[in-house]
């Protein structure tokens, strides 16, 4: 979910309302706003639905003027999405609003207290318990609203990310988070909250992250209070100048942030190893890597632990950490790791990956590895964020901030960072010849263009996209470094269009999906020259005798898989190791465009969201 707020001279609505749709990436099943202001008091508007359904919703007599406002977009998890569920929540009295991101795991007991004590429920959530379990506290001990949330949280187990407004006293808000972020502007005279902090760029660049477990007091015209929810500690307030500006995170004439951030690939790539890599004076070093390159060259084992994407991300850079380092790697689900007591060593070097640097599982993950004595590396793009923070040391992919729920540019700058570090630990060890350094080196930094040159497939994908757009199954097949880009680019085709996909390892479709090839059934076969070619043009043959659509992502020039497949696309020449950033381009152009065709909502896919800070 994700949450904003204001307090200042300006008024609310327009601002909430923007902030929301910016923060959309992070659910969108459901949208809500509070407004107060003196003469009608406490004012709710919410919806089923996107922001901009609330917003048309308002156009019917929703009084939008007020200073103070708080605003909601939901991924459901208690209760289903609909116009009760939605945020924000009031207090049984009506004086207390609420709006939370997150999970009140010990919700049933607390409801069942509550109830007991005469409280009713409207909805489903675990939100509106919280919001009336402060109510609760703050009648009973007669106390402010900042002391009452304090004594509340400290009852709840769970995450949150709440703000919470009481109209006894209209000019403050008072926020806390734990395990769900939260960031506040500070501008003059007055403040925003939010979950990121693209919802006041353009008002102001400073910028304070709450950090787990602290709270906040936002008065206007006062200044700002921050302590420490479990002992009332003061915690001075640490402002950050923030580095996005505006541009980013529009759509800058693409249809979609998605194809905008598939068509930055090129230039980003080149922000994540600018200053870090150059090929001609043999150097490829990151901070976070030379700080503790100890740790790394003792390294009896990697461990990687993402989500989603950034998981096969993890399993690409298992083949190139073993074949450049020669240093053993699992690739793990932080979600199954963190629950099945795993081996953990002190001379384990785990590496965390995550876009959003939020991710709950992933988080749960590094604390527990960190508990166990492990070194802890983080690979994120969102500066600052949770997992950046919790990690012993890591580096930032730096490809600016991603929008489209469907990840693509991460995805790339994700595996640049990860084989610049095998690059760096290959030649410290010497299980990297030094020519084959220097002529990785040299094609690194080269990668960009040729990524350019992969999304001249773009009108090729385009057809290919109009012929299989109706298909209701698809299978991925790829060999080595690029097994794991054919399970990346079935859980593209899934995340977008709802075609059912699946990724496989080419030579194991002999075992179980080959059952499900026929005349209907497109296959996309990824056959670059390089890598195990005859193998993999083997199985290309496998699928045509029993009459399966070929899609085969191929060398420019190729011959051989072109006599058997139906549609080929060409991509520029790359080593094995490197080809994942060059095959994943076609394969995110033909996802983009099967999805636009069938009508689907490409940046916000049905069910999902981007930044995933439950469990
Ligand atoms: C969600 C997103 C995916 C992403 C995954 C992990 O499911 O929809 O695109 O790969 O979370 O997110 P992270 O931010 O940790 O990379």
């Amino acid at each position: 979910c994700g949450i904003v707020g204001y307090i200042g001279h300006r008024e609310a609505y327009p601002i909430v309302i923007k902030g929301l749709k910016r923060l959309e990436y992070r659910g969108y099943d459901s949208a809500g706003v509070m407004l107060y202001d003196a003469e009608s008091g406490i004012k709710i508007c919410k919806t089923k639905g996107k922001v901009a359904d609330l917003e048309a919703k308002a156009k019917n007599g929703f009084t939008t003027n007020g200073n103070i406002g708080i605003g909601h977009t939901r991924w459901a998890t208690h209760g289903v999405p609909n116009d009760v569920n939605s945020h924000p929540h009031l207090s049984n009295s009506g004086e207390l609003a609420i709006i939370h991101n997150g999970i009140i795991e010990n919700y049933a007991p607390l409801k069942e207290e509550l109830i007991k004590r005469g409280y009713v429920f409207h909805s489903d959530t675990d939100t509106e318990v919280l919001v009336n379990l402060i109510e609760e506290v703050q009648k009973k001990e007669n106390i402010k609203l900042g002391k009452a949330v304090q004594i509340a949280l400290n009852q709840v187990v769970g995450a949150y990310a709440i703000a919470v407004f009481d109209k006894k006293n209209p000019n403050e808000l008072v926020a806390a988070r734990l395990g769900s972020p939260l960031a506040i502007g500070v501008g003059e005279g007055e403040y925003f909250i939010a979950s990121d902090a693209s919802p006041f760029i353009e008002y102001t660049s400073n910028a304070i992250y709450l950090e787990d477990g602290e709270m906040a007091n936002i008065r206007l015209h006062k200044p700002l209070k921050i302590r420490k929810i479990k002992d009332d500690s003061l915690v001075d307030p640490y402002i950050q100048e923030l580095q996005m500006n505006l541009e980013q995170i529009e759509k800058g004439g693409y249809d979609h942030f998605m194809l905008k951030e598939i068509y930055e690939q090129p230039s980003v790539i080149k922000d994540t190893y600018r200053g870090r890599l150059n090929a001609n004076k043999g150097i490829v070093q990151m901070a976070g890597v030379e700080d503790n390159l100890e740790k790394f060259l003792n390294a009896k084992r990697i461990v990687i632990v993402a989500c989603g994407t950034s998981w096969h991300a993890g399993l690409v850079a298992e083949y190139i950490f073993e074949e450049f380092a020669r240093i053993p790697v699992e690739v793990e689900y932080a979600s199954e790791f963190r629950y099945r007591n795993p081996i953990i060593n002190k001379d384990d070097v785990v590496i965390a990956i995550s876009q959003s640097g939020e991710t709950a599982d992933t988080m749960a993950a590094i604390k527990l590895a960190k508990e166990n004595g492990a070194f802890v590396f983080g690979v994120c793009n969102v500066v600052g964020s949770s997992i950046s923070r919790e990690t012993h040391a890591g580096a930032y992919t730096h490809a600016g901030p991603e929008i489209g729920v469907a990840s693509t540019k991460a995805f790339t700058t994700q595996i640049t960072v990860l084989t610049m570090i095998a690059l760096r630990l290959g030649k410290a060890k010497g299980t990297l010849s030094n020519t084959d350094f220097h002529t990785y080196l040299q094609e690194l930094e080269i990668i960009p263009e040729k990524v350019a040159e992969a999304l001249e497939t773009n009108d090729r994908a385009k057809e290919i996209a109009a012929a299989f757009k109706d298909a209701p199954n698809c299978l991925y097949l790829g060999r080595g470094y690029n097994f794991p880009v054919a399970l990346e680019g079935a859980l593209k085709l899934k995340e977008i269009s709802y075609i059912h996909a699946e990724g496989y390892p080419a030579a194991e479709m002999k075992h179980g999906p080959i059952a499900l090839i026929d005349e209907h059934m497109p296959v996309i076969v990824i056959a670059p020259k390089q890598g195990h070619y005859d193998k993999i043009v083997s199985n290309i043959q496998e699928i045509k005798s029993r009459s399966g659509k070929i899609i085969a992502v191929v060398t420019k020039g190729d011959t051989q898989v072109r006599e058997l497949a139906d549609y080929v696309i060409e991509i520029p020449e790359t080593s094995d190791a490197l080809s994942p950033l060059i095959t994943t381009i076609p394969l995110q152009l033909l996802s983009y465009y099967i999805a636009v065709m069938r009508g689907c909502n490409v940046d916000q896919p049905r069910n999902l969201a981007k930044s995933v800070t439950v469990e």
